[in-house]
């Protein structure tokens, strides 16, 4: 490359201490499988573990080190299966725990590790913990397992304190005691049917250290832990009235509310360390923890405590060239000060999909979901544009990635889902002010003339596929240079046989909106929001759209120069 065009200005912190360069979860690509959504064998039009199981050589494929499942637990699936009735029980809507197994053994037959969800912020009010509960008197041991308190005002009539839920409306639900009064109330951030647990209490920690062992007795490689940064609330559960930020899962700027992040977590994941580390085979702990900044989300990757945290400020970063450079410079120094990787993460089942959410309007930021009546609808020729480059930038960086299942066949969010279609319990607490998740949970099309695209042998799909879909699907893009599936796995080829996962990143001059980024032995040129820049000599290995002479905005490259 001509050293007028672009020139080394400075490195980066190095990412990893030598000594523990060969942990795989350190430079592993994980594919996230919402298992409602991503095959369904029994035709019932859910996905399912035997429908898992029958596509995973496209996974090894693709090339992805690990898959992380979303739960598949018994549930009566009021939040799409994050409300557990038996944590350590397959549903029958996705098998049995002989399907589970025959997954994990084919998962590692492939050569892919596999990781689970686990819930522990809350149960399903169908959970026999829950049911015991409301059968028993207030004070009880039974109830002393979940978060209950006499309401305020005249006869305790309203809530202990003015929380609202993550889904909508009070985060508090009032039962009627066995004798027909009205009773006590129930803590709940999500959903009225996920009460949350009492973590002070020492039973719900012994439960839990059961549930972990439990998979991992059955093989499993590692835990996505839901809510890891809720679990302990500040004491007294003060009045808080949060910011409507727009986050999904309501993390953010602002002041921390006092549901989030209270230092009492920490203990809590230093014990499921102790835990997952008694197993051979570095089995890990990833945490989905919404808060911010990134100096607060690293104290969840200490030494002792998990092994990654999901990079929501990446994912929350818009495409513009200064504010990514900004947030890659964070991510690996607050990550890096840890000694932990930094993960970089563009969707997953909470967040609209980045083939659309990178061409949303300022006047209508992603926050909870898009549907026909929102403002300033994405384009999706730039939004896949711009979700190829984000992707091909993604890749190339330092740390551990994750996929959402689609993205990799460039899935836009499905906008018009009929509204007695739609099943988050977003839409239904908030009466359809808020569209919620449903549109980036759209079953999967993997053959375009089969039925339901291949996603189901009947047919059928919980949630509408949109027709234009067949184009799609991954059979249209096997073997098509120019698709986003061929993108994906040239990429994840190379940025394994160039070794970018484990390398230093170091940036070059370039002009406004463009970044400059050489990782290992290889440049990336990512144009997000300059004006055309000339393509330097030398070979592009892979694009995110056709190059000439040169780079225009919303594309990205990766060269040897
Ligand atoms: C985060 C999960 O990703 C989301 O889907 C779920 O609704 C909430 N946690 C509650 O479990």
């Amino acid at each position: 490359m001509s050293a007028t065009v672009v020139s080394d200005a400075h490195a980066t912190a190095a990412p990893t201490s030598d000594a523990t360069r060969s942990e795989w979860w350190r430079t592993a690509v994980i594919y996230q499988i919402y298992p409602r959504s991503f095959a369904d064998a029994s035709g019932d039009g859910i996905g399912d573990l035997a429908g898992i199981t029958a596509r995973l050589d496209s996974l090894a494929a693709l090339g992805v080190d690990a898959i992380w499942l979303s739960p598949f637990y018994t549930s009566p699936q009021k939040d799409a299966g994050y409300d557990v009735a038996d944590f350590t029980d397959v549903d029958p809507l996705f098998g049995t725990i002989e399907d589970f197994d025959a997954m994990t053994a084919r998962a590692h037959e492939l050569g892919l590790r596999v990781i689970v969800d686990i819930v522990p912020n809350h149960t399903s009010d169908a959970h026999a913990w829950f049911q015991a509960a409301r059968a028993s008197a207030p004070g009880s041991l039974e109830r002393d397992r979940y978060v209950f308190r006499d309401g305020r005002g005249a006869g305790g009539d309203e809530p202990p304190n003015n929380w609202q839920s993550i889904f909508g409306g009070p985060a508090w639900t009032r039962l009627t005691e066995p004798d027909g009064t009205p009773g006590q109330w129930y803590l709940h951030l999500f959903d009225t049917s996920q009460p949350d647990l009492n973590w002070a209490n020492d039973e719900v920690l012994v439960e839990f250290d059961r549930v972990l062992r439990f998979w991992l007795d059955r093989g499993v490689d590692g835990f996505r832990v839901d809510v890891a940064h809720g679990l302990i609330k500040a004491e007294g559960l003060p009045d808080f009235i949060a910011e409507d930020d727009g986050d999904s899962m309501g993390g953010g700027a602002g002041p921390i509310p006092p549901w989030w992040a209270q230092d009492g977590v920490h203990a809590i994941w230093r014990r499921w360390r102790r835990v997952v580390d008694a197993y051979p085979g570095e089995r890990i702990l990833a945490a989905e923890a919404w808060v911010s900044p990134l100096s607060l989300m690293a104290r969840w990757v200490r030494p002792d405590e998990m092994h990654q945290a999901f990079n929501f400020s990446y994912l929350s970063t818009d495409w513009h060239a200064a504010d990514l450079r900004a947030v890659i410079d964070e991510s690996i120094a607050e990550f890096g000060a840890v000694g932990a990787p930094s993960t970089w993460v563009l969707s997953n089942h909470d967040v609209v999909r980045h083939a659309s959410r990178m061409a949303l309007s300022a006047e209508n930021p992603q926050g909870h979901g898009i549907g026909p009546r929102s403002a300033g609808l994405p384009d999706p020729v730039v939004g896949l544009q711009r979700g190829r480059a984000a992707t091909l930038l993604m890749l190339a960086l330092p740390g551990s990635a994750y996929i959402y299942q689609g993205e990799e066949l460039g899935l836009p969010e499905a906008i018009h889902i009929p509204d007695e279609a739609r099943q988050d319990p977003t839409w239904h607490r908030t009466e359809g002010e808020r569209y919620g998740r449903d549109g980036c949970r759209v079953p999967l099309p993997w053959e375009a003339d089969a039925p339901a695209h291949g996603f189901s042998p009947t047919g059928h799909t919980w949630l509408p596929q949109p027709e234009e879909w067949a184009r799609f699907a991954r059979d249209a893009q096997e073997g098509v240079a120019t698709s986003t599936l061929t993108m994906y796995s040239e990429a994840l080829r190379l940025r394994r046989g160039h070794g970018l996962a484990a390398a230093e990143l170091t940036w070059l001059e370039t002009p406004e909106g463009v970044l400059g980024l050489r990782v290992g032995d290889i440049t990336v040129l990512a144009n997000v929001d300059g004006a055309d820049f000339p393509l330097p000599s030398g070979e592009v290995i892979v694009a995110s759209a056709p190059v000439t002479d040169s780079i225009p905005a919303d594309t990205c490259v990766w060269m040897v120069l």
